[in-house]
């Protein structure tokens, strides 16, 4: 979750500012996590037609001992982007762990969601460490490593970006590391088109929000009304799209860093759109080929009887 009184810097603005005045223009969706932002996710996860949470949480319950007898014990198992630390509560009790290690930007947020889970698993070492993903990770404490990465964050990378992220933990992590990683799987196009689009409006405000957490950072005007939410599933690149789209012609005015030589704002015409998130999805083979061109090997997959989801486990080739 980004905090919502920490202004970016400079860079940060500028590059944020760079996306918008893009001929297509796009923001980054680690953009939507302010406070709220990440809030509606939690309600989002819970939505009847996002069924990526219930059906990931159904594959571990039900594989959790397959699954630490594939993994081994006494991991030392690490999930980046960790948030809440929710995920993972399902799966302590069978992997046993020697120690957990919860990577996110603001340490001080995983030390409060740490709090609870020390008390539920007194007899896990935990450790809390910040660290952004996009950025080199911290060391990691000694021992055979575990990346635990749930929830098919993954695919909100696109494949080329996912590839070298995973290559980076399979560096990071070691000779003898493994991942255990959850992957929505393609599947009905209504299906994931529904996701997107809950009849609650959920997922409308989740994406609507994200103008609001522009304005904090770049001291912009979006105004949240004249903007649309728009989701489809575009097959031929096997991914949901999320955009805004302007519902009419309007101008959006900023604050450029100075010296930066970007223009203070720009134009949108009625039916505009902007991109705000890309979440892929993949077919059985297609993570197969994924994990392993990260340099991951001996892949193994659990999924639930609707083959709508994966949850993968690979070593260290
Ligand atoms: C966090 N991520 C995996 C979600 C997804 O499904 O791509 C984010 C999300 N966007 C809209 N709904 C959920």
């Amino acid at each position: 979750m980004t905090d919502d009184y920490c202004s970016p810097g400079a860079e940060e603005r500028a590059q944020i500012i760079r996306r918008l005045l893009d001929a297509q223009p796009s923001v980054s969706p680690t953009y939507f996590y302010d406070r709220t932002g990440s809030r509606l996710f939690e309600v989002i996860a819970v939505l009847d037609e996002y069924y990526p949470t219930a059906t990931e949480h159904a594959i571990l319950r039900r594989h959790a001992a397959d699954i630490a007898a594939a993994a081994g014990p006494r991991a030392v198992l690490a999930e980046p982007g960790a948030g809440s630390c929710e995920k993972v509560r399902h799966l302590l009790p069978a992997i046993a762990p020697e120690r957990y290690v919860a990577l996110d930007v603001s340490a001080e947020f995983l030390e409060s969601a740490l709090q609870s889970l020390r008390r539920d698993f007194p007899h896990i070492a935990m450790t809390a460490a910040a660290a952004d993903i996009s950025l080199p990770l911290p060391p990691l404490p000694a021992g055979r490593r575990l990346w635990f990465y749930p929830g098919s964050s993954i695919g909100n990378f696109s494949p080329e970006q996912a590839r070298s992220l995973l290559s980076e933990w399979r560096a990071h992590g070691g000779d003898d590391c493994a991942l255990l990683i959850g992957i929505d799987l393609v599947k009905d196009t209504a299906l994931l088109d529904a996701a997107y689009n809950d009849a609650l409006g959920v997922t409308a405000a989740f994406n609507l929000n994200l103008l609001r957490h522009l304005n904090r950072l770049i001291g912009s005007d979006f105004r949240p009304q004249q903007w649309e939410h728009v989701a489809f599933y575009n097959a031929a690149a096997a991914r949901i799209e999320m955009h805004l789209r302007a519902r009419e012609a309007l101008a959006v005015r900023w604050d450029s860093p100075p010296g930066s030589g970007l223009a203070d704002g720009r134009r949108f015409a009625a039916g505009d759109l902007l991109h705000t998130e890309n979440s892929y999805k993949y077919s059985l083979q297609g993570a197969d080929a994924l994990l392993r061109s990260a340099g991951f090997d001996d892949v193994r997959v659990w999924t639930d009887e609707r083959g709508w989801f994966g949850v993968f486990l690979a070593s260290a080739g």
